[in-house]
């Protein structure tokens, strides 16, 4: 891993340098919002750790590295054998998908690549085509995101009204995905139509997604935006503040129950104590069809040392109990809207997310 100078241009989250024997570019999230430094990734050990260690994050952007994870994991392959090239392709993939378990984009980018690989194998594409074919793929993934966010932005943006104040919880935003975010892209394309809007921020304990990442990008945006203590939204709430709550998912169940951000769920809770509509934005790849509910979401389990020391700087006993997962699962009865790029979906049932998801499935 190498890092570069800090920058004062915000560039794309994710780059990937040159043709299949190319390279990685991240922002290393876990730098901001101090310093805008990059991780170079030349091997799949690398992009696992970014992974693991959040230097990416976020549902899509996780997807989309793990897809450029593969392209590099195998360049120490392209000289193989056919048989040892499809060896090493499993794996990669079985590595990458060993990094982080809730956010079902990272599976969901791993299965298209096998996909690309069975019908680039079946057309009898020799280890130097299937790695030229797996790239193409991994850029497409890329360059869709782009497209994704956009629509997302735009049917969100149908329900918000100039003058509306927003919370926000964990970083949905462009560093979570190609570009522009999900629940961040709602605000984006609200505020470049001109609708006068106010996002309140939640700080995201333990690792300060809302106040390192989201609150850095709407600062960049010049969005009216104020940062608030986790335990600060039901005040904000109570005092009228809030008109609409739109967050992120890293997974939905066939049912709507959808996974993000610990914290997440309590927020929800405390909307539908102040009527006020809580919104998921997602796009069709968070969808897991093959769960009918969100029980069966594998929530990831952190390290104690994110707790006991937040940042850098110890803040508990050493030696004390921690629990750390990083996701809850929000109940489909209490999330008014998903967002998705073929629009919203709402009531949240299981037949409306089926017509509009169509015969999708992630595996
Ligand atoms: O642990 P993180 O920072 O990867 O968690 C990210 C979230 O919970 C986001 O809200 C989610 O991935 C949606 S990103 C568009």
């Amino acid at each position: 891993m190498s890092t570069s100078s800090p920058q004062t241009t915000a560039p794309d989250p994710i780059r990937f340098v040159g043709e299949a024997d190319g390279h990685l570019v991240l922002i290393d999230q876990t730098k901001l919002p101090v310093d805008l430094v990059h991780v170079e990734c030349r091997d799949v050990e690398t992009v696992w750790e970014a992974i693991k260690m959040l230097r990416v994050r976020g549902a899509p952007a996780i997807g989309i590295a793990a897809g450029y994870g593969v392209i590099v994991g195998l360049q120490t392959a392209t000289e193989a054998s056919p048989e040892e090239f499809e060896a090493r392709f499993h794996e990669v993939v079985e590595y990458l998908a060993g990094s982080r378990p809730t956010a079902v984009n990272l599976f969901w980018a791993l299965d298209r690549l096998k996909a690309t690989y069975a019908a680039e194998k079946a057309a009898g594409k020799s280890p130097a085509e299937i790695h030229q074919a797996l790239l193409a793929e991994a850029r497409f993934i890329h360059e869709d995101d782009r497209q994704v966010c956009r629509a997302i932005g735009r049917h969100g943006s149908e329900l918000i009204q100039s003058g509306n104040g927003i919370l926000t919880h964990c970083n949905a935003g462009g560093l979570a995905t190609a570009d522009y975010g999900t629940a961040l892209a709602v605000m984006f394309t609200c505020h470049d139509q001109g609708k006068a809007i106010h996002v309140y921020v939640d700080e995201t304990r333990p690792l300060l997604q809302g106040s390192r990442l989201t609150a850095w990008e709407l600062v960049q945006r010049e969005i009216p935006a104020t940062l608030i203590c986790d335990n600060m939204a039901a005040q904000v709430m109570k005092e009228g503040r809030v008109n609409a709550v739109i967050t992120g998912a890293d997974r939905i169940a066939a049912n709507g129950d959808s996974a993000n951000k610990i914290g997440t769920y309590g927020v929800a809770l405390l909307a539908k104590a102040h009527g006020i509509p809580f919104y998921i934005a997602a796009p069709i790849s968070t969808f897991d069809l093959t769960l009918p509910n969100g029980d069966g979401i594998p929530i990831e389990q952190r390290d104690a040392v994110e707790i006991i020391h937040g940042m850098g700087k110890q803040t508990a006993p050493e030696n004390v109990q921690v629990y750390n997962p990083a996701f809850d699962v929000t109940p489909a009865e209490l999330i008014a809207g998903i967002i998705t790029e073929k629009g919203v979906i709402s009531p949240v049932t299981p037949e409306n997310i089926a017509q509009t998801i169509g015969g999708y499935h992630p595996s």
